[in-house]
């Protein structure tokens, strides 16, 4: 099974392609996760988004669906989860032409609906575990008192460069500019299904689950 999660910056695709990963044996694909590894490692790549991304601005489709397309060359396992990407239009046509050359196909698409004022706390508030990137909150999913990560027992808390009120105004803008025409391109090619994404994580959890199991 292939599926985008698809929704604004902090609507909570990674904290829900985690639970995918662990629950369904899928694969992570998140893009900035990817993009941020390329800068942590120095590689020129990572060079040319760090600026970028720090804004908040998009990086070029050519980049990203070069990272996707290697991706998919690799184990397949449960299938993928398209996390923070497609983002423009472009990308959401080379993820259909990239899965039927693998002779694969798309079938869900998760809108994660997250009102914007949700999203500056959210944003601002979040860390993640710096060895297992486990995701945390400051007061929903506190970073525990003892200093170790639950899940990998890690004691390295990290917080992101771009989450910032700053450069969320721009990711937002990015958003609503050339990433939520792909909730109409999905819903006309009857691919699309949305959640609230404001409920508790574990009924978000349930509502994405109900979807993948229908
Ligand atoms: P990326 O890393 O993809 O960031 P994003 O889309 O802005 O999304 P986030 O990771 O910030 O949020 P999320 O939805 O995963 O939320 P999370 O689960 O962490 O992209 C970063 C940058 O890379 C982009 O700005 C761009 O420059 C570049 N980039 C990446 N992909 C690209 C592409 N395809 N094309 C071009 N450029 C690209 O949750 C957030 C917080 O909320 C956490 O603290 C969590 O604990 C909490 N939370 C989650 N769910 C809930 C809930 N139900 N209730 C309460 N709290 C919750």
């Amino acid at each position: 099974m292939n599926i985008i999660l698809l929704g604004p910056p902090g609507a909570g695709k990674g904290t829900q392609a985690r639970y995918l990963v662990d629950t369904r044996n899928m694969i992570q694909l998140s893009t900035g996760d990817m993009l941020r590894e390329a800068k942590d490692s120095g590689t020129e790549m990572g060079k040319i988004v760090a600026d970028v991304m720090a804004r908040g601005d998009l990086v070029t489709d050519e980049i990203v669906i070069g990272l996707i397309r290697e991706k998919l060359e690799g184990d397949k396992a449960g299938g993928f989860i398209f996390d923070g990407f497609p983002r423009t239009l472009a990308q959401a046509d080379a993820l259909a032409e990239l899965l039927e050359e693998k002779g694969e196909k798309l079938d869900a698409v998760v809108e994660m609906q997250v009102d914007d004022a949700a999203l500056v706390s959210r944003i601002t508030g979040r860390s993640t575990c710096g060895d297992c990137g486990e995701v945390y909150h400051d007061e929903t999913k506190p970073w525990p008192a003892d200093g170790k990560c639950t899940n990998c027992g890690g004691t390295t808390q990290k917080r992101r460069a771009d989450d910032n009120e700053d450069s969320l105004k721009q990711r937002l803008m990015e958003y609503y500019k050339k990433t939520s025409p792909l909730i109409g391109y999905y819903y006309a090619k009857g691919q699309l299904s949305s959640v609230d994404g404001l409920g508790e994580i574990d009924g978000v959890r349930a509502a994405i689950s109900a979807i993948l199991d229908a």
